[in-house]
């Protein structure tokens, strides 16, 4: 059968400064599909997506949607034929509920022209029955489960006519099973008309749920690839431009037996007393839902979430850490998952970014003055051994693309020589290539003696890295053992059986 072309985009030319984001992209979306857009970090898919929803204007080159030409036309304008697009970062409000953000600016009102909240309520109801959404309309959005919250997001932009539906990473950092269910839900709209653009670094989900895949990369358009990009080896070569070889445990490494931090009965909010070791040299992999320990053992450790009980001792010594600069004092460092919330600071350049960590210890002259150059070339060997892709590291981190934003923040913890790193989700939103360096980069670093806790919810990712897992669920540990025999499916059993497996 043949389909009708909902999207086209012409010509498309964009660039930023130096930066070619976009260089005379020609672009196709048929309707009712599922349409992925692949490629590394910086290579321009959120640019073009920003294009076609009118968040930024090309340079040259023009938009035609339902066969209007609609480049001259604002977000808002196009947002009423049914164009939406929704980013990583977008706009639920966590403390409304999920009715109020369902029907966000296209409140009920009643004659009186006040907001009739009961009308708002059903009509939410409606919405999320017909996409098949099974919450209460009054929680507040808060106490969701991430992936119902991504479908709060995406029902959003479906309630008031959305038929285009933009999704610029909308699986960072849900699990595997998550992601199933909620690609699962995306290919439920796509029966029923509803087209969808997907950017998404996961390469299995890619080539499960897309239609087609385009490939950009450094601002140039491939498209129709699906025939050849049929497995996830051949689209990952495509993508990168070369082979990508995944990084693996070294099955020899010698088991970690001298123990660098140790919890006694330590608890904390949503954390009941627990005990656990993290060895010199090893990368043990903490896995949990939110609210589950894991996170939470991870942000008391660098003095976030505050220590109500127990004893955390390093190199045998009791330690008090409340707050970070303590925890950084024993070379215990933390990379947050939100790098928006706690990782950088937008407006100010790449370099300084990285120095902001170490301020106070290493940059400092005698004189307590800041050492601006030494800041420079530690950014600059950062910026080189991370590969992040920016014209200067004097750019403004905002101008990053988000990828290399994230390595921004890994620089920053890096530049401090930590002695242990935890890593809260470190891979999130980094492109194939990419991840497996950092991944190898960690490992190397490891051999050096440091030790890493790896949260992650991508057990696959933890299954390839780890040296033990550590499981948690409802505040406690559940298991504990070496990655040894084990499978994402044996992760998940122990999970939800919620009783504690010896550790080995
Ligand atoms: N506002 C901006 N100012 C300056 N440069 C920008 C701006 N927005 C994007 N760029 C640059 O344009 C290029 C493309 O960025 P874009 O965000 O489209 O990449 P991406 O493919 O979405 O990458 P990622 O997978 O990391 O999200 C990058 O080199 C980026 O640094
Ligand atoms: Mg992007």
């Amino acid at each position: 059968m043949e389909r009708e072309t909902i999207l086209e985009v012409r010509n498309a030319t964009k660039t930023f400064g130096a930066t070619k984001a976009l260089v005379d992209v020609n672009f196709r979306v048929e309707r009712g599909t599922i349409h992925s857009l692949v490629g590394r970090n910086g290579a321009g898919k959120s640019t073009l997506v920003n294009v076609i929803a009118g968040v930024i204007k090309a340079d040259r080159g023009i938009v035609i949607f339902d066969g209007m030409d609609v480049s001259g036309m604002s977000l808002k304008e196009r947002q009423s034929l049914g164009i939406r697009l929704v980013t990583q970062h977008a706009s639920i409000v966590p403390d409304l509920d999920v009715a109020e953000n369902i029907s966000m600016g296209l409140w009920a009102r009643n004659r009186l022209g006040m907001i009739d909240w009961k009308r708002m309520h059903e009509r939410a109801r409606e919405v999320m029955d017909e996409f098949g959404l099974d919450v209460d309309t009054r929680r507040s959005v808060r106490h969701l489960t991430p992936v119902d919250q991504r479908k709060v997001n995406i029902i959003r932009a479906l309630f008031g006519g959305g038929k285009f539906i933009i999704l610029d990473e909308p699986t960072t950092s849900l699990s595997s099973e998550d992601r199933d269910n909620l690609f699962e839900f995306v290919h439920r709209q796509a029966e029923k008309g509803i087209t969808f653009i997907l950017i998404s670094h996961y390469l299995e989900e890619i080539l499960r749920v897309s239609d087609e895949i385009t490939t950009v990369r450094d601002g140039f358009v491939f498209s129709n690839l699906k025939g050849d990009a049929n497995t996830h080896d051949k689209l990952a070569r495509i993508i990168a431009g070369e082979d990508v070889e995944l990084v693996s445990r070294d099955p020899d490494k010698p088991r970690a037996t001298e123990p660098l931090l140790e919890c006694r009965e330590v608890s904390a909010t949503f954390l009941k007393p627990t005990s656990t070791k993290v060895y010199k040299g090893e990368i043990v992999g903490y896995v949990g839902f939110p609210g589950s320990g894991a996170r939470e053992i991870c942000t008391m450790l660098y003095g976030l979430n505050k220590i109500q009980g127990g004893d955390v001792l390093v190199e045998g010594n009791p330690v008090n850490i409340r707050r970070a600069g303590d925890a950084l004092k024993y070379g215990i460092c933390y990379v947050p998952n939100d790098r928006h919330a706690d990782g950088i600071v937008g407006i100010m350049p790449i370099d300084e970014n990285i120095g902001l960590s170490i301020l106070r210890g290493k940059l400092k002259s005698f004189f307590g003055l800041l050492n601006l150059d030494k800041e420079r070339s530690i950014a600059a060997s950062s910026v080189e051994m991370l590969k992040i892709k920016t014209s200067s590291t004097r750019a403004l981190a905002n101008s990053l693309s988000g990828g290399n934003q994230q390595k921004v923040v890994l620089a920053k913890v890096l530049a401090c020589n930590p002695r242990l790193l935890i890593l809260d989700e470190p891979t999130i939103g980094i492109d194939i290539k990419s991840r497996e360096e950092i991944i190898g980069l960690i490992k190397d670093l490891t051999r050096d003696g440091m030790s890493v806790i790896y949260l992650t919810n991508d057990y696959d990712e933890l299954l390839r890295i780890a040296d033990r897992v550590v499981i948690f669920n409802d505040g406690s540990i559940v298991g504990e053992m070496e990655n040894k025999n084990l499978t994402p499916e044996t992760i998940i059993a122990i999970r939800d059986k919620n009783e504690r497996v010896a550790a080995e």
